[in-house]
């Protein structure tokens, strides 16, 4: 019998098990999915993004579909830090699963809140950062369009956290590596990459946008070619550990993430429809490294073949 494949994955100081995690806003907070899927055989989970205070969300129309993915507006809908870690923690603790809180606030401060609130918490494994949210000091902009504003922001939340700190970078940017470095400067441990795209859909028939709030995030297969450039351009350029999200389905769609230079990768749309997805690519991974006599995961980390 051949050894057993190796999945497991080092960024920086955090550890996982196997590189397949669930991807934020796409799996709630993860206990909602435990009758239907084995948690403890994930990478980790990344929990829906969490706010100081608990937000309601935009109305609907907020999801449709389109070709090759979906549109979201959701408005960041979460029950706030505080309910997530008296209610939901203890019972993700049973499983487990390694726990990635995604924070995001509209000020530093409120980062800041949040993971000095989370700090103590044995059960939280890392923090990702969605810093694609409008700084209301900065008239809406978000933080993680502006490369001083952005380091400005880590070295805050740095300022309160010893626990692996992961900064979720934002496609819509002209230059991501330059934001990239803006967060590794601030000290950031981990990138991960990517966010949604700003879209919209009409109703032709109405005539009216298919989302309330007009414009959305565009996720699923469409956006995969864009992640898995940025990914690899973040990767090579600015040192740090990258986790590559955007529409991966399969396992050869890890395969390309892991080539590009991702270490681990995040699963998104695909789980809505079907929420065993990643634990399907847990057992598909080890299977297809097997198979191919590749022993260890690591090996495929940046391994991409370009062209001399
Ligand atoms: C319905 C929905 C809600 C999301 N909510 C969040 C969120 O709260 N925080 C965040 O950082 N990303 C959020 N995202 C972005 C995803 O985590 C992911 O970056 C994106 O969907 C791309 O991956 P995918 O193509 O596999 O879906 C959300 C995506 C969707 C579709």
């Amino acid at each position: 019998m051949s050894a057993p494949v190796d999945l497991s994955v080092a960024l920086g100081p955090l550890a996982l098990a196997n590189p397949i995690l669930t991807a934020s806003g796409t799996f709630g907070y993860g206990l909602e999915f435990a009758h239907l899927t084995d948690l403890g055989r994930l990478g980790g989970i990344v929990t829906k993004g969490l706010s100081v205070a608990p937000i309601r969300g935009n109305p609907p129309p907020r999801v449709c579909e389109t070709r090759g993915g979906m549109l979201n507006s959701i408005g960041l809908q979460n029950i706030g830090i505080e309910r997530f870690l008296a209610e939901v923690l203890p019972g993700l603790e049973r499983f487990p699963p390694r726990v990635i809180v995604n924070l995001f606030g509209v000020s530093v401060e409120e980062y800041v809140r949040l993971a000095a609130r989370v700090e103590p918490v044995a059960g939280v494994a890392a923090v990702e950062l969605n810093v694609s949210c409008p700084n209301v000091q900065r008239g809406g902009l978000e933080f993680g369009q502006d490369p001083e504003i952005l380091a400005r922001l880590v070295r805050a939340v740095r300022a309160v956290t010893g626990k692996p700190l992961i900064v979720k970078l934002s496609p819509n940017v002209t230059r991501p590596v330059e934001i990239g470095e803006a967060a590794k400067a601030g000290g950031a441990d981990i990138l991960s990459a990517i966010n949604t795209l700003l879209g919209m859909a009409i109703d032709p028939v109405s005539r009216r946008p298919r989302l309330a709030t007009v414009r959305g995030g565009l996720s699923g297969p469409a956006i995969k070619p864009v992640a898995l450039r940025v990914v690899f351009d973040v990767a090579r350029q600015v040192g740090l550990p990258v986790i590559g999200i955007g529409g991966i389905e399969t396992v050869d769609d890890v395969l390309e993430f892991l080539l590009a230079g991702a270490s681990a990768v995040q699963i998104g749309s695909a789980l809505f429809r079907d929420p065993t997805t990643a634990e399907r690519l847990v057992t598909a991974l080890a299977d297809r490294l097997a198979a191919d006599g590749v022993g260890t995961v690591r090996e495929l980390i940046g391994a991409v073949r370009l062209p001399s």
